[in-house]
């Protein structure tokens, strides 16, 4: 079974994601950190976001691993290193929408996308799940929240990860990422038609993993 999670930067997907994922006994699949981690292998290449050609083959060439840890969390393995915390860096987050809208990078990830899912139940998250990854994924969520919800959202998450930003900062970065995402030509982020819409702005976590628990039963 394939449950897809999409919506835009901070409105909490990947962690009702996640949880929904351990509950269910399901693969968890972070279809975002896949984007970011490749992200870090051009910056650490030097490679400017403009450089297509180069992107490419680094994407072309790349490994991406994801694993599922016991304790709920995921790691991100980017050829045989974990980079789960580096991917979470600002440089990377102001960098990965120019990464994520080139068409040869996202038929890769694509493809690597469906192969991590055919091999076992999954939840994925991202932004064309439903739409382009798995179109026929028998749950399909769009996981919304009023845009300042999502600033102090991921404004809370960075600071936790010890970063030193603004909220003015958080704001222009997410304003920034949804046009750049919902704008570009391929796969720009919308949802299904048969996607169920959750607005979390008032809703806690467990209410909203509760919520998506009962349209899956
Ligand atoms: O969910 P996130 O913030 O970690 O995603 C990082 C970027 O990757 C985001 O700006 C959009 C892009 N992305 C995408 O284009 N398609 C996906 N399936 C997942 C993420």
């Amino acid at each position: 079974m394939i449950i897809a999670v999409d919506g835009p930067s901070g409105a909490g997907k990947s962690t009702v994601a996640r949880i929904l994922a351990k509950k269910l006994g399901f693969l968890y699949i972070d279809t975002g950190a896949m984007y970011r981690a490749l992200t870090l292998k051009a910056l650490e290449n030097k490679i400017p976001a403009g450089d297509e050609k180069r992107i490419n083959e680094l994407a072309a060439g790349v490994r991406i691993d994801l694993r599922n840890n016991c304790d709920g969390s995921l790691s991100v393995i980017l050829d045989g290193r974990d980079v789960s915390l580096d991917i979470r860096q600002a440089r990377i987050t102001r960098f990965v929408s120019d990464v994520a809208k080139i068409k040869e990078v996202r038929e890769i990830m694509v493809r690597m996308q469906r192969e991590l899912g055919q091999k076992k139940d999954c939840v994925l998250d991202g932004r064309d799940i439903g739409t382009v990854v798995f179109p026929d994924a028998q749950k399909k969520f769009f996981i919304d929240a009023a845009p300042q919800v999502r600033v102090q959202r991921r404004f809370k998450e960075l600071k936790g990860l010890g970063q030193d930003i603004t909220l003015s900062d958080v704001e222009k970065d997410l304003s920034n990422r949804d046009k750049i995402d919902s704008t570009r030509q391929i796969s720009p982020l919308r949802r299904a038609e048969d996607a169920i819409y959750i607005d979390t702005s008032d809703l806690s976590i467990e209410q909203v993993v509760d919520k998506m628990l009962g349209f899956i039963r």
